[in-house]
């Protein structure tokens, strides 16, 4: 291609696992309600994969799709960025065990973490190896096992998440990803954490006894950021591009909690109809939520070549991110 070109999404795909944890399940594992959780989080139902099954077979089902979805094989791919805060091993990476599995034996490969953001941090990154011409074809998987790093004995963090895959094929096309941005807030990082190789007193005095690389959260404190970042960082990206919310077909959120998402659409000005939402058969599933909640939409055909989508995010670190996209499938 001669003339200039973006990075844009060609190809999607997801993978969810087959066992679901819903609330009634949840209600006999500690002192909780249906009731509760789908007023205050939206949240029914969350996939859970099984303890012998790598997170690495999930994560290439979804890659297998992307790639099947951009007209490609996996011998096509110059890249792939896997993001995740639960990888099967520290090394490999995940993005190496995916390479293996779907035998994408051209590819480079390495993992990101930005938690929840994982996926927004992704787009950025391959965007710019994909404009400056370095690669042809990035797969960003994002995928994520965080029924391995909860503590289903704490009812404040087991009802929210769950396990699942989503992936997208960059490519180049005259329209694709128009703007990026990123931020981050690590001074306030210790209100989500998870440890790995280190494991501090306050982590120790902050869970339950004998429980240690498992997620930690001030549910309330994360809630208000939230709330707040999802509006400021998708105006921002609008505004990069001289854009209104008037001018967008859909948000695709970080599905955290239906609450938060409210909020944002409140500050924003937009109704519901307009913000992607399935959380409530998913829970939240960290940086794979957006690319699961893209798949979906395209697969429906929701989503009108030309259209211009804002995909946004916050999470641990804390991190946050939005992009601008124009739908060019
Ligand atoms: O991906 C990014 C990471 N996470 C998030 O985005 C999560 C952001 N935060 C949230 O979604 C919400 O803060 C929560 C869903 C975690 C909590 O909802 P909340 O409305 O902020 O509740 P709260 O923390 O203010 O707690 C209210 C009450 C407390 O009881 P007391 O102290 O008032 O007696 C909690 O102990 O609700 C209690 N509670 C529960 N009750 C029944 C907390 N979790 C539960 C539960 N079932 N699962």
């Amino acid at each position: 291609m001669t003339k200039p070109y973006k990075a844009a999404v060609i190809g999607t795909g997801s993978a969810l696992p087959e066992k679901r944890l819903t609330n009634k399940h949840l209600e006999s594992m500690v002192e909780t309600s249906d009731e509760w959780i789908i007023k205050r989080t939206g949240i029914k139902e969350r996939r859970i994969l099984e303890d012998d099954v790598p997170l690495s077979v999930l994560a290439a089902e979804a890659s297998r799709k992307a790639i099947a979805d951009a007209g490609l094989t996996p011998m096509d791919i110059d890249l792939i960025i896997a993001t995740t805060i639960t990888p099967d091993y520290l090394s490999p990476s995940l993005a190496c065990c995916v390479q293996k599995e779907i035998e994408a034996k051209n590819a480079a490969a390495f993992d990101m973490n930005a938690a929840c953001t994982g996926f927004v941090y992704a787009l950025q990154v391959a965007q710019g190896l994909i404009t400056s011409g370095t690669y042809n074809y990035i797969l960003i998987i994002a995928a994520e096992a965080l029924s391995r790093v909860t503590d289903f004995t704490d009812r404040n963090t087991c009802v929210l998440f769950g396990d699942g895959a989503g992936a997208v094929v960059l490519g180049k096309a005259e329209e694709g990803i128009a703007s990026v941005i990123l931020g981050a807030m690590g001074e306030s990082g210790s209100v989500l954490t998870i440890p790995c190789c280190y494991f501090s007193p306050e982590d120790a005095e902050k869970r339950n006894e004998g429980k240690k690389q498992v997620i930690w959260m001030d549910g309330s404190e994360v809630f208000t950021f939230a709330s707040k970042i999802m509006c400021e960082a998708s105006l921002k990206v609008l505004e990069n591009s001289g854009l209104t919310v008037n001018d967008i077909s859909y948000i695709f959120p970080h599905q955290a909690n239906i609450r938060i998402l409210q909020n944002a659409a409140k500050r924003l000005d937009v109704p519901m109809d307009k913000v992607y939402t399935n959380l409530e058969n998913t829970g939240n599933i960290s940086s794979a939520s957006i690319p699961v909640c893209l798949d979906e939409a395209s697969r429906k055909n929701l989503l009108k070549k030309g259209d211009k989508i804002v995909m946004v995010a916050f999470g641990g670190g804390l991190t946050y991110g939005a992009a601008l996209l124009t739908w060019s499938k």
